[in-house]
Order: C-alpha cells, then sequence, then structure tokens
C-alpha cells in the first residue's frame, strides 16, 4: 500500500476466462420452444459458454482470469494494494471471492472485497478501484468480473435461458498520472422489480412451486431493453459533457454486452458508426458482470487497442436499476 499516488489508475494487464463447453442455439432448441433465426435476430446471440459443474466455479473462473490479468501486466503481485471482485452469482457467500484471488495470484499485501451490483458490477468495482487509487490509498489494484449465471437459469424460461453464459473477466490498474479517467453512476431503486433472483435461504419462506421459481433469474425483458435503450446513450452524453470530449474523440464505446440491438440503439442514439461498438455476444451471450473485461481481453489480442492511446468509453446496466459509465485511455 502507498500514501503517495493522487492520480488514477491506467489499465496495464488484462486477462479473462471462458469454460470450454459450448450451448449453441440449436442445443436450446431441443429443450424450449425457441429457434437460432429468433434468438439471433432477437439478440444477436449464436452461441454462449457454460461453465462444466466439476471444475468451474464462479471462484475458480475469477481466479484464473485474474492470473492472466497479472501475467500479462507483468508485475510483482506483492505491489497489488486491492484485489476487488464483482459477481452477483457467487458459489459461497463467504469467505469472498476476492480472498481466494488473492491467494490464487499472491497478493498478499492487498486487501480484498466483493462487490454485487449485477451486470454493471465490473465497472461498478472498477470506479471502485479507482477512487481507492486517487485517494492515494492503493497504487495497484486488480479488479475482476466473475459469473456463473446458468447456476440461476431456468432452463425452462425461453425468456431468459437464451441470454445468459459463464465466464469471467479482469484486469490490473497501476496509478498514472498521466492518465484521462471520468465516471458517473446512477440508480433507480424504485423501479428494481423488472429483474429479481430471490435467495433460497430464506428462514420461515414456504418452498412453494412460486417461491421456487423466484430462486432463478426473472426478467420482464422489454421493460430491461426500454430501460437500456433510453438511459446508456443519456449516460454516455452526460459522461461526454461532463469530460468535455465529444462522441467522434471516442475510439471505442466498450458496452455491456447483453443484446446486439440494445447495441446498435445506442450507436444510432449517438450518431456513432456501428464499428465503433464492438462486440462478442454472438460467442458469449450475457456474462452479467464480466461481459466488458471479457471483450476487452478480446480486443486486446486482436491488436485493436494497437499502439497508440485509444480513448474508450465502457458503460452497463442492469439489476437495481443500476446503469453507469467510464471514460479512460487505454
Ligand atoms: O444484462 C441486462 C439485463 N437484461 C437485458 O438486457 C435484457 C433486455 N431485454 C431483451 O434483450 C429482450 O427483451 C429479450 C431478448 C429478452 C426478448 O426480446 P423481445 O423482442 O423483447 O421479445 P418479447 O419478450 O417481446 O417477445 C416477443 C415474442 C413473444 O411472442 P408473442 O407474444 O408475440 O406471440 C414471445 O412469447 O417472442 C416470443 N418469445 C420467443 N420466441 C422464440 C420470447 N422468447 C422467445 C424465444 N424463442 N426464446
Amino acid at each position: 500500500m502507498s500514501g503517495a499516488t493522487t492520480s488514477y489508475g491506467r489499465v496495464i494487464g488484462i486477462g479473462s476466462y471462458l469454460p470450454k463447453d459450448i450451448l449453441t442455439n440449436d442445443d436450446l432448441a431441443k429443450i424450449v420452444e425457441t429457434n437460432d433465426e429468433w434468438i439471433t435476430e432477437r439478440t444477436g446471440i449464436k452461441q454462449r459458454h457454460i461453465s462444466d459443474p466439476k471444475t468451474d466455479t464462479t471462484e475458480s473462473m475469477a481466479v484464473e482470469a485474474a492470473k492472466r490479468a497479472v501475467a500479462d501486466a507483468g508485475i510483482d503481485p506483492a505491489k497489488i494494494g486491492l484485489v476487488v471482485v464483482a459477481s452477483t452469482t457467487p458459489n459461497v457467500l463467504f469467505p469472498v471471492l476476492s480472498a481466494a484471488v488473492q491467494a490464487a495470484v499472491d497478493a498478499d499485501n492487498a486487501m480484498c472485497f466483493d462487490v454485487n451490483a449485477a451486470c454493471p458490477g465490473f465497472v461498478t468495482a472498477f470506479v471502485t478501484a479507482q477512487n481507492y487509487i486517487k485517494s492515494g490509498m492503493v497504487d495497484c489494484a486488480l479488479v475482476v468480473g466473475s459469473e456463473n449465471l446458468t447456476n440461476y437459469v431456468d432452463f425452462a424460461d425461453r425468456g431468459t435461458c437464451i441470454l445468459f453464459g459463464d465466464g469471467a473477466g479482469a484486469c490490473v490498474l497501476q496509478a498514472d498520472p498521466d492518465i484521462r479517467y471520468d465516471a458517473i453512476m446512477h440508480a433507480a431503486g424504485k423501479r428494481r422489480e423488472c429483474m429479481r433472483c430471490e435467495s433460497y435461504m430464506q428462514k420461515g419462506v414456504e418452498k412453494t412451486e412460486e417461491f421456487l421459481k423466484s430462486n432463478y433469474i426473472n426478467m420482464d425483458g422489454q421493460t430491461v431493453f426500454k430501460f437500456a435503450v433510453t438511459e446508456v446513450p443519456r449516460i454516455v452524453e452526460e459522461l461526454l459533457s461532463k469530460s468535455g470530449t465529444s462522441a467522434d474523440e471516442i475510439d471505442y464505446f466498450i458496452l455491456h454486452q447483453a443484446n446486439r440491438r440494445i447495441i446498435e440503439s445506442v450507436a444510432k442514439r449517438l450518431k456513432q458508426p456501428i464499428e465503433k461498438f464492438p462486440m462478442n455476444i454472438q460467442n458469449t451471450g450475457n456474462t452479467s458482470s464480466a461481459s466488458i473485461p471479457i471483450l476487452l481481453d478480446e480486443m486486446k489480442k486482436n491488436g485493436d487497442f494497437g499502439n497508440e492511446k485509444k480513448k474508450i468509453i465502457m458503460s452497463s446496466f442492469g439489476a437495481g436499476l443500476l446503469w453507469n459509465a467510464v471514460l479512460t485511455e487505454l
């Protein structure tokens, strides 16, 4: 830990993990009344990676992504002052997932905690880590998003089971006085009922059929869709205005991968070319808080960030309702 820095952090390492098993749209069509054409047209998803119950847990996926991000950063893990894991589907309630990540990467000098902010979790954790760096409390932070959503999906509900996939992504942030950074986070708790998943472990609650259904992801898809296409362009414009930046200056808008149509609608509302909105939803489905770091890793490996600094906006949205946006450079 350090008390010296008063700058925000730069992403110096990225890693991700996707389970090897793949569930295609055609596989799903054998389980529920759906088909590849409908799923592709309405969501852009062709397949999703699903965790192997024998080998993959939210914790193991977080650990693997974190190890890869630390290796990519090439730093001494003893320098990491904070490990924060975002997850809404942890396999353990405690100890925190970040404790397992800390142990696995030998970040023995780090403090640890987890963040549960559903799909916007990774950006929420990223903003949290940035504020710890900016305050001077730490110089270097490891931020992870990991989700095992298929544990919470009702494979009899075609409105949700087609959407979600599993995986993890991570990045290492290092204080840098030259980094450009700004962020906005919003919440509308009064509109929270459109996405809900109840805990099974509730004292005094009768385990009726209705209650058992509530232990899966329940979602009013159209309401969430309308919320996303309205609020994401608004928060991006708010962030651009706050930071004195024009949309044209942004190289990439890296949005939570929830639905191709949502991303296309945001691009249109912002009057920006769709090429600036990278997507991997066709291969991964919606991996909630893991979606943005998995995409960042894929882009880095593709060489999309090149040698010149790239200005990016990351924006995510989901249950809560919560939504957020970050402007930074890679
Ligand atoms: O991570 C953030 C949180 N989640 C989201 O961002 C999700 C946001 N919402 C969505 O992505 C979309 O609302 C969905 C993909 C979930 C659904 O797409 P939609 O265009 O809103 O479809 P809909 O629910 O309005 O349903 C249209 C029709 C209905 O049939 P009728 O009533 O018109 O005869 C549904 O029963 O499509 C039917 N349908 C399906 N048909 C085939 C719904 N799901 C399916 C399916 N396969 N899987």
